[in-house]
């Protein structure tokens, strides 16, 4: 015990255990101890969401549903009800959710705190007024909220929240999951990053590989998906995929042109070997489009979506990038076709227990794995043992 805190606990003392309200003391102070490491009372949480009722849901994605709630104090938060599909033991996830509630900067979703009651696990997070992008950009009636400068900025927010996660946070976060329902826009339409380290929260094990769901969802670096190699250029990858999306309004999975193209990637680069690029430009762009940005950021959608790993750049250069005016850039080779983990083969997984990029020399190397309960397991040969998303229970 340090000095000070010994002090502080002589001190008031006797206002605790001499007083007739002895008990509630106890309790105001457990509730600050609580509070410091995080804690939300499940009771808190019930009160806050009005019991998990319907009206409060804000949708369900992989790991369970999320409510909206409100806070004695008058704190809106978001609650998720994390799906029991994971095994984790009840210490791992405490670690792990400590851990991620540390994790700070402007445009990641602030993690309040987590709930542990029984077999229910919830994580507490800031609300954030604006919701997702997906629920903007991909309905015709949304787009129009998001004017060009919004979406540049937009871009240049999540570069800057996924560099943080990949550099400069305690440890090094592979998102795995970049996708336009995975960045929330606050009341000044800041960009924050959701569902941060979710794949500590439920590490694969040999039991619950098989509950996983999987799907096209068109963000996932073709590497990670066929040979399970995970780097910090994979979210590079998705977050290309995210740029296209946001310049375009198209969802990569849902791509239904008319034209002679596979996918949005694919038609982004044929256009732009034709010196045509801005052709994939969103129609309601039109007016507030500063072209000359708007090819760029192609441009850097484009570089990190190529094929080759090695050739995206960091997220560190994406930054840089966006933070001068239009001039030289690398030109893009090949963009590499996105996938589902569902599409891979028996036998075609290599996850390395050590190290997050199995090989990609450049890659910058994660820690991640290595922390985390999946680095220990193997590859099983037709089941998807990288997969983060639960079946929903
Ligand atoms: N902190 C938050 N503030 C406001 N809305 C949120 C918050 N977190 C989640 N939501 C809303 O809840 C919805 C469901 O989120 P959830 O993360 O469960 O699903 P998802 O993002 O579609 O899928 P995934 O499980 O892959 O992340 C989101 O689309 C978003 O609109
Ligand atoms: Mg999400």
């Amino acid at each position: 015990m340090t000095k000070s805190k010994s002090f502080l606990q002589n001190w008031i003392k006797p206002f605790i255990f001499g007083s007739s309200k002895e008990g509630n003391n106890e309790e105001d102070l457990e509730r600050i101890a609580a509070q410091e490491q995080k804690i939300f009372t499940f009771v808190t949480l019930v009160a806050a969401t009005k019991d998990f009722h319907p009206n409060h849901k804000l949708g369900e994605g992989g790991f369970g549903p999320v409510y909206k709630g409100k806070l004695d104090d008058g704190r809106e938060i978001a609650v998720k009800k994390l799906s029991h599909s994971s095994n984790q033991g009840k210490k791992e996830f405490i670690n792990e959710a400590q851990l991620l509630a540390r994790v700070q900067h402007r445009n990641v979703v602030n993690l309040l705190g987590y709930c542990t009651h029984g077999v229910e696990k919830l994580l507490v997070y800031e609300y954030v007024s604006n919701e997702s992008l997906d629920k903007l950009l991909f309905k015709s009636n949304g787009r129009e909220n998001l004017e060009w400068k919004r979406r540049f900025d937009i871009i240049t927010g999540t570069a800057r929240g996924l560099l943080y996660l990949h550099e400069d946070s305690h440890n090094c976060i592979i998102h795995r999951d970049i996708k336009a329902s995975n960045i929330l826009l606050d009341d000044k339409w800041v960009p924050k990053i959701a569902d941060f380290g979710m794949a500590r929260l439920f590490p694969e094990d040999e039991t619950h590989v098989n509950t996983r769901v999987a799907g096209t969802n068109g963000y996932m670096a073709p590497e990670y998906v066929m040979h399970g190699h995970l780097s910090v250029k994979a979210d590079v990858f998705s977050f290309g995929v995210l740029v296209l999306e946001l310049i375009s309004g198209q969802r990569n999975s849902a791509f239904n042109f008319q034209v002679d193209a596979q996918n949005l990637l694919d038609w982004a680069y044929k256009l732009y070997k034709k010196g045509r690029s801005l052709e994939i430009m969103d129609p309601t762009l039109a007016t507030s489009a500063a072209t000359e940005q708007v090819a760029m950021c192609i441009q850097i959608g484009l570089l990190c979506t190529q094929g080759d790993p090695r050739l995206r750049p960091t997220m560190r250069r994406v930054v840089v990038i966006l933070s001068k005016k239009p001039g030289n850039m690398e030109e893009p080779t090949r963009p590499g076709i996105p996938g589902s983990r569902y599409r891979r083969r028996q036998g075609s997984a290599a996850l390395s227990s050590t190290t997050g990029t199995s090989g990609l020399s450049d890659s910058h190397t994660s820690s991640y794995y290595t922390n985390s309960a999946s680095a220990t397991t193997s590859a099983t040969p037709g089941l998807d043992r990288l997969g983060k998303r639960p079946m929903q229970s």
